[in-house]
This record gives structure tokens, C-alpha cells and sequence, in this order.
């Protein structure tokens, strides 16, 4: 089994969309392990997108995923489960989502991507141990 960190963006939850995202994740056969509705801090968000600092974006980013609450959420599934999850997300950029994913049928502005999933076991186990130290 293989754990990945998935984040109801501050536009789901303001959208009333985190049902329709955890329908989904749990739909597909995918278990929830943990999931809290928090307002990430810029200095957490800074560390959760580390990777992204010095780019253009990264300023409204930030401002984006801290201004309001997020449910962030463990999510357990087969080996490769994160990119079971980055499939039913879409494209980063939702004018470019096939339809049937996530940002493809949410979304439509790339700063207002609906979900976070992490991009790999790497990553996944380094963004769990942020929001849910342990649970990695
Ligand atoms: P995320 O990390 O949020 O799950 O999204 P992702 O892997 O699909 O995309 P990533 O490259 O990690 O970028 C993180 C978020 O930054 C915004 N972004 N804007 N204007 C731009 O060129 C640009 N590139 C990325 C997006 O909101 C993306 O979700
Ligand atoms: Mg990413």
C-alpha cells in the first residue's frame, strides 16, 4: 500500500466542493486515513511548496492557499496511488483538464485549481510528514 497527501484547495472549500472531491477519491477505492479542515500559515505553506519558491507564481500562491481553510487528507491506495490521484486531478492548468477529471470538470483558471496531489512517493511522504507527522 502507498500513502499520498491531497489538499481540498481554499477555492473547493469556499465552493462547498471538498463532498464532490471526496466522493470521488473514496469512489475510486481509495481510503481516507486522515482529513482536517486547517488554514495553512504562509510559513507552512513556504515549506509545502518549497520546490516553487523563486518562481513567478510562488507570491500568489501562497496568498492563494492561505486565505482560507483547506482540508488537507491522507489518502492510502495500491502502490502508485499518487498517480492514480494526479489522473483524476487533470491537468495543473484546468483549460487544458480532460473532462472527467477533477480540474476539468471544477475548474477552469489555473490559480484556482480546486486540488493538490503530490507528484511523487518522494514528495508524498515528505508532504504528509508536515501536515500529519507520522502518518507517512
Ligand atoms: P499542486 O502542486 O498544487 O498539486 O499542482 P501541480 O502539481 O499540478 O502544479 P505545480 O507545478 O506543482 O504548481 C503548483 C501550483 O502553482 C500554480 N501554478 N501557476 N502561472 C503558472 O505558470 C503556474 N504554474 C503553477 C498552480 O495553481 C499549481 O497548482
Ligand atoms: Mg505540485
Amino acid at each position: 500500500m502507498e500513502r499520498t497527501l491531497v489538499i481540498c484547495k481554499p477555492d473547493a472549500v469556499e465552493r462547498g466542493l471538498t463532498g464532490e472531491v471526496i466522493s470521488r477519491i473514496e469512489r475510486r477505492g481509495l481510503r481516507l486515513v486522515a482529513a482536517e479542515l486547517r488554514t495553512i500559515t504562509e510559513d507552512v505553506a513556504a515549506v509545502h511548496y518549497a520546490e516553487h519558491q523563486g518562481k513567478p507564481f510562488f507570491d500568489d500562491l501562497v496568498v492563494f492557499i492561505t486565505r482560507s481553510p483547506v482540508m488537507v487528507m491522507v489518502v492510502e491506495g495500491p502502490e502508485g496511488v499518487h498517480k492514480v490521484l494526479r489522473t483524476m486531478m487533470g491537468a495543473t492548468n484546468p483549460m487544458e483538464a480532460a473532462p472527467g477529471t477533477i480540474r476539468g470538470d471544477l475548474a477552469i483558471e489555473m490559480g484556482e485549481n480546486v486540488i493538490h496531489g503530490s507528484d511523487s512517493p518522494e514528495s508524498a511522504a515528505r508532504e504528509i510528514d508536515i501536515f500529519f507527522p507520522g502518518l507517512s
